[in-house]
């Protein structure tokens, strides 16, 4: 039985931050980050939205009366985790109004979780193929002002429907994966950023690339020409190229022009939103369905994940007959355009604006108008 994705939606916060601006702001050749790291934009996440929030606004894009009642189980990847205990999933839940006889858990291995989370629900659905699971990926990446990593921030949420005879892509059966203990990136729990060693993560995700893309070569006699365009997680949209480039050789001249053009298409929302950790790879599939008019039903699609401490899959995706209808349905660009640009200094004083001391019974600045999922504040150590 044949077991994928149904549906995708993508949510980020309304404020974004002009990367030339930030560039300008820290003495820094614009070039560098536009074309060097390749990012023009970045998410900005305001102090009323967070992973819970992000993760359950994607998924009203794409729940319905109908397939919320076949809702079996919700997996929640996160590493901007809201509570040391508690998982993120059952706040979702009960916000997304899903039957409380549900599994509702979340999964922590840095970027990778959005993908555990993902085959776990394939899994699922294969044991019971009547049901149907959300998975929902979202952070906010966060480094720290005047850092390195800083022009790699960005955030937003992922929702994906999981289930039999899928809409949009099958998950193929064939993946490869690894884990090797890395101290690449990491965030000790007393801390609300990153810590990062910056080139070694890009190498090690460089290294374990293109170790399992000859493992799944392996695996399976497949080779680069099987597939119509590879998708890869984007902490910033050079790392993409980077990856690729570790393999393009084994293509011919036709096939590297045709896979070169897919990354660009892949690369163009992340270029705008920055890195959202778990759902990084999501966004670059979408963004990929969406920019890429060349692809076609039947088309196979490569997608690697990685998550640094380290984790990493290689899996394939076969896209479906309707997916053009179902990807149309998300307004992602016009959501993109609508969003607000802050300065620098409207930015950097909403950095400082973050809730974390839970010690306080304080309010957010959230819209009191709004219609979407917002955290408003603690009260007696609870997060509402
Ligand atoms: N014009 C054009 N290009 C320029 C330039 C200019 N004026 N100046 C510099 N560049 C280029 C450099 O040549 C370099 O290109 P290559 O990488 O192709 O050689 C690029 O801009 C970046 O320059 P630096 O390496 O000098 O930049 P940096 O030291 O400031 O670090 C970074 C860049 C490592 C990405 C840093 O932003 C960082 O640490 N980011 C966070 C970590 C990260 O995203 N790691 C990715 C892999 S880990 C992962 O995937 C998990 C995750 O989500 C975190």
């Amino acid at each position: 039985m044949e077991v994928g994705i149904d549906k995708i939606a993508f949510y980020t916060p309304k404020y974004y931050l002009d990367l030339v601006e930030l560039a300008q702001a820290r003495d820094v050749d614009p070039n560098k980050f536009t074309i060097g790291i390749g990012q023009d934009q970045q998410a900005v996440i305001p102090n009323y939205e967070d992973a819970v929030t992000m993760g359950v606004n994607a998924a009203n894009q794409i729940l319905t009366d109908d397939n919320r009642q076949s809702i079996g189980q919700l997996y929640f990847g996160t590493e901007s985790g809201v509570d040391n205990s508690k998982s993120a999933a059952i706040f979702a839940a009960k916000l997304l109004n899903l039957s409380p006889y549900i599994r509702a858990m979340e999964v922590k291995e840095a970027c990778y979780g959005g993908t555990f989370a993902l085959m776990m629900a394939r899994d699922y659905v294969k044991l019971h193929p009547d049901q149907k699971v959300l998975v929902l990926a979202a952070d906010v990446a966060r480094y720290g002002l005047d850092t390195p990593g800083e022009v790699t921030q960005g955030g937003g949420g992922i929702a994906m429907l999981v289930s039999a005879q899928p809409k949009l892509a099958v998950i193929e059966d064939e993946s490869v994966f690894a884990s090797r203990d890395v101290a690449d990136f990491w965030r000790p729990v007393d801390r609300m950023a990153a810590l990062v060693d910056g080139h070694l993560s890009t190498e090690i995700y460089k290294e374990m690339f293109a170790d399992l893309w000859q493992r799944y070569q392996k695996q399976t006699q497949a080779e680069i020409g099987n597939f119509a365009a590879f998708a890869f997680h984007l902490p910033y949209t050079k790392m993409g190229k980077k990856a690729l480039d570790e393999i393009i050789d084994q293509a011919d001249e036709q096939q590297a022009e045709r896979l070169l053009e897919a990354l660009k298409a892949s690369q163009a929302y992340a270029r705008r939103v920055g890195n959202l950790y778990t759902g990084s790879l999501y966004l670059s599939l979408l963004s990929l369905l969406q920019q890429d008019a060349a692809l076609q039903a039947g088309d196979r699609l490569a997608l690697f994940s990685y998550g640094s401490g380290a984790e990493a899959e290689l899996f394939t995706l076969k896209l479906q007959k309707d997916f053009k209808q179902i990807i149309a349905q998300q307004k992602v660009e016009e959501a993109l355009d609508a969003r607000q640009r802050l300065s620098v200094a409207e930015y950097e004083a909403d950095f400082q604006k973050q809730l974390y001391d839970s010690s306080q019974n304080v309010e957010s600045d959230y819209p009191k108008d709004s219609q979407d999922a917002v955290f408003t504040g603690w009260r007696d150590g609870q997060r509402i």
